[in-house]
């Protein structure tokens, strides 16, 4: 996560990532997946309290019968706790044990390499479709991207995303660091939301 051709789209990403927020960002992830393998491993599977789907990996068949992995890119669902209003209505047909208040967010991030292969649309339709509708009971999910990343829009577009009304675009000036220049450069941020039917 520490390349500038990824954190460029990712405006909360500092260029160099600070290893210490690397750190304290591995273990909370760590926490949490514990958290949530240990109520499914007391039968409590919904609703999850988040999502351990993180890290997309590829298999290399090597010589022999060794087998490697290769980091490919993160997934994310999680409680966007920087949103404390939802934006869309509460359906009374909804199921009783859906979340109902708390608005979450989605992103993903793949290495370069990576990138146009249909993996990140692929990866967030599992993570969002059979994760995080069904097991952690989402019924409002946003994502904010660049007006100027179009696989990152059409990803959500095919999830059923559309332009949050009321939240105009914003602008970023992205860090010079980013794309090694003298200065920054102006991107629009745009937020999408999706909501249980
Ligand atoms: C955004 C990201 C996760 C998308 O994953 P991906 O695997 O690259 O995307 P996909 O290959 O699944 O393509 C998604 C869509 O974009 C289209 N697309 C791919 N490359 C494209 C290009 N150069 N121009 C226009 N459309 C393109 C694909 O055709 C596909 O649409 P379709 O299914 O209608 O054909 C990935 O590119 C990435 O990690 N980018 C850097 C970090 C980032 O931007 N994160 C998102 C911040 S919200």
């Amino acid at each position: 996560m520490n390349d500038p051709k990824i954190v460029y789209f990712m405006d909360n990403h500092p260029f160099p990532f600070p290893e210490e927020i690397a750190q304290k960002w591995v273990q909370q992830e760590l926490d949490l997946t514990r958290e949530i393998f240990a109520a499914f491993a007391e039968d409590h599977w919904r609703p999850a309290k988040g999502s351990p789907l993180k890290v997309i990996r590829e298999t290399i068949d090597s010589e022999g019968a060794n087998k490697r992995d290769v980091y490919v890119g993160d997934v994310d669902l999680r409680h966007g706790t920087w949103w404390s209003e939802r934006l869309t209505p509460v359906q009374d047909h909804w199921e009783e044990w859906r979340d109902k208040e708390r608005v979450f967010s989605i992103g993903a991030a793949l290495k370069p390499q990576y990138h146009g292969r249909g993996i990140g649309s692929t990866a967030m339709d599992v993570l969002f479709n059979q994760w995080g509708i069904p097991i952690i009971g989402c019924t409002e999910v946003r994502a904010g991207t660049y007006t100027s990343n179009v696989r990152s829009l059409r990803v959500w577009e095919k999830l059923g995303f559309v332009r949050a009304p009321g939240i105009p675009e914003t602008t970023v000036i992205v860090q010079k660091e980013k794309i090694g220049g003298e200065e920054g450069r102006v991107e629009k941020q745009c937020t999408l939301i999706w909501s249980l039917p």
